[in-house]
């Protein structure tokens, strides 16, 4: 599929900070595709989004939307995209109604096509009933739900959606995720930043992992899943074990690899189940005694947690 978002070893220094937020970030974002953008809190995600739509400029670095280029052509970038930032951006007194009023003049919108252009809007994010009432007057989620559909107003080619459900509960979440897919099989191609990896697994294609403002991984979630190699077995040991031991836990069949380390085995394993089963028989032939015993399913947290050594979430 031809590439509609390019990013090219983007790079922002904040002024008066010592270190850039975003330290040459690139990646492609294909047409069609929902690409997440998955970090902890502070990895560089609302400052590469903001330089996308043009919010904020590069401290050097290129990238392009649609074929145009974010520095030469901000007009025509900013046609294409729509941008539903982390903190709501809506005014609390005026009703949704007027907010997306607003929205659409700031984009170019007039008349019945602004009208019915907020209608269909209130209407995907289900608040057509409430369009009336004051943003203040709305709940959490339902404020996300206004947000979102500030972003929708004039049919963007790209969407930017920065950590869309933050705070808001399971019901508006999987709204907000029905109305994310609804809009990609209409062909809108969407750029999705989130800290929960669940989001990332279930909604996207594929998926960039940033920390401290660089990619270190890039693919779709399976492919980033199946780079571990299976489940991770972590027992800890009272004293280190000499070398047949390792060799007889390495040699087990469902054992891909075992590291001793910082006073623990580190067990890469094919089938949880058989390989605890065949690791426990060889500490108990050696009466071996074991101080700790964790399992890591494969899944991202787990792939972010073996890159960086860090856990996702706080
Ligand atoms: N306006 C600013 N001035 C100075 N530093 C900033 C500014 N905005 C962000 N930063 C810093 O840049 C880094 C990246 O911040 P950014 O907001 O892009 O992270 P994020 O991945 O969106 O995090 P979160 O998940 O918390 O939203 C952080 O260290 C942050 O403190
Ligand atoms: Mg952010």
């Amino acid at each position: 599929m031809k590439p509609i978002v390019e990013a090219r070893e983007l790079v922002k220094q904040y002024p008066g900070t010592p270190e850039p937020a975003v330290r040459g970030v690139s990646f492609t974002i294909r047409q069609g595709e929902i690409f997440g953008l998955l970090g902890p809190n502070g990895a560089g995600k609302t400052t590469t989004i903001s330089m996308l739509s043009c919010l904020l400029e590069p401290t050097s670095g290129s990238a392009s939307v649609a074929g145009f280029d974010l520095l030469r052509q901000p007009a025509e970038v900013k046609k294409r995209i729509g941008l539903v930032p982390q903190d709501i951006a809506l005014y609390p007194t005026l009703s949704a109604r007027d907010n997306l009023a607003f929205f659409g003049r700031m984009y170019g919108l007039r008349g019945t096509d602004l009208r019915r252009r907020v209608d269909r809007a209130l209407e995907i994010v289900g608040l057509s009933d409430r369009a009336n009432d004051a943003i203040e007057e709305f709940s959490g989620g339902m404020k996300r739900r206004a947000n979102l559909a500030a972003g929708l107003l004039h049919k963007p080619e790209v969407l930017f959606l920065d950590e869309p459900t933050v705070g808001v509960d399971p019901q508006s979440r999987n709204f907000i995720f029905e109305n994310v897919r609804a809009l990609n099989r209409e062909g809108v191609t969407i750029l999705y930043t989130t800290h929960y990896m669940e989001e990332a697994e279930r909604l996207c294609d594929r998926v960039a992992i940033i920390d401290e403002g660089r990619i270190i991984a890039l693919d779709t979630p399976q492919g980033l899943i199946d780079s571990l190699g299976g489940s991770i077995i972590y027992l800890g040991l009272p004293a280190q074990p000499d070398g047949s031991f390792v060799e007889q836990i390495q040699g087990l069949p469902e054992v891909k690899r075992a590291l001793y380390k910082d006073d623990r085995f580190e067990i890469t394993v094919r089938r949880i189940q058989q390989a605890l089963v065949e690791v426990i028989a060889v500490f108990n032939r050696a009466d071996m005694p074991i101080t700790s015993l964790k399992i890591m399913e494969p899944n991202l947290e787990t792939v972010f947690l073996l890159l960086t050594g860090k856990q996702l979430r706080d």
